[in-house]
């Protein structure tokens, strides 16, 4: 293991392949991943990338290998967003950074307030609490005063505010090179090297 596990949450926001991306370079360069998904996330996973993660764990498993690949498990784990008795569901337990890769109002909203209603939440609650790294990729368009107002909360307290905006300067010849521009700055904000990004002038 290179570090502490990071902890990936996943929710409804549209952005599913950034998700699956950087779970796939978590599997590629051999990193632990702890992964939470919510009910609209998987949604939205099933609309973006086509994978339908389905009701059982055995589908579950089919979905992760399909949107990931083979071999997912052998570091990648999802957890379910009920089960309270998750090492994650405790500040005394340290994971990794913390990225909510994409990050909907809903759960931007649910984090700014502390609902801690389900596992996501209160890992993001915790990583605040602990003064730990919470990166969120919010996304959507356009924002109102609420939103910004909770980005600010937010920001105040110490996550990283990230919203998914590529940039235009490396000239991305498709959307893969858009999605891995966004990806390689994240893992650039938690300190993870990475060349998905194409540095300026370099
Ligand atoms: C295909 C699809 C795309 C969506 N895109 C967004 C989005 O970009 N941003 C957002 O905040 N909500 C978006 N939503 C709505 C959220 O999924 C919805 O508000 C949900 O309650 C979020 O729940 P969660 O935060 O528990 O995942 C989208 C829903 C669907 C089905």
């Amino acid at each position: 293991m290179k570090d502490s596990p990071c902890v990936v949450g996943i929710s409804g926001a549209s952005g599913a392949p950034y998700a699956k991306r950087i779970l796939q370079f978590f599997v590629e360069t051999k990193r632990l991943a702890h992964v939470l998904i919510t009910e609209a996330g998987r949604q939205v996973i099933a609309e973006e990338c086509g994978v339908n993660l389905g009701k059982t764990s055995t589908e579950l498993e089919q979905g992760l290998e399909k949107l990931i690949g083979k071999n997912y498990a052998d570091y990648i784990t999802c957890h379910e967003l009920n089960n309270w008795n998750s090492p994650l569901a405790s500040g005394s337990v340290k994971s990794g950074p913390m990225i909510v890769l994409p990050c909907s109002v809903h759960t931007l909203s649910a984090i700014a307030n502390s609902h801690a209603s389900n596992l996501l939440e209160r890992r993001a609650d915790i990583m605040l609490k602990e003064k730990q790294r919470l990166v969120l990729v919010v996304r959507e368009m356009p924002l109102h005063a609420i939103h910004l107002e909770q980005m600010l909360r937010l920001s105040q307290m110490g996550a990283h505010i990230f919203p998914a905006m590529p940039g235009f300067y490396h000239h991305p010849r498709n959307v893969n090179d858009m999605i891995d521009f966004v990806v390689g700055r994240i893992l650039d904000s938690i300190d993870i090297p990475n060349n998905l990004v194409t540095r300026w002038k370099s």
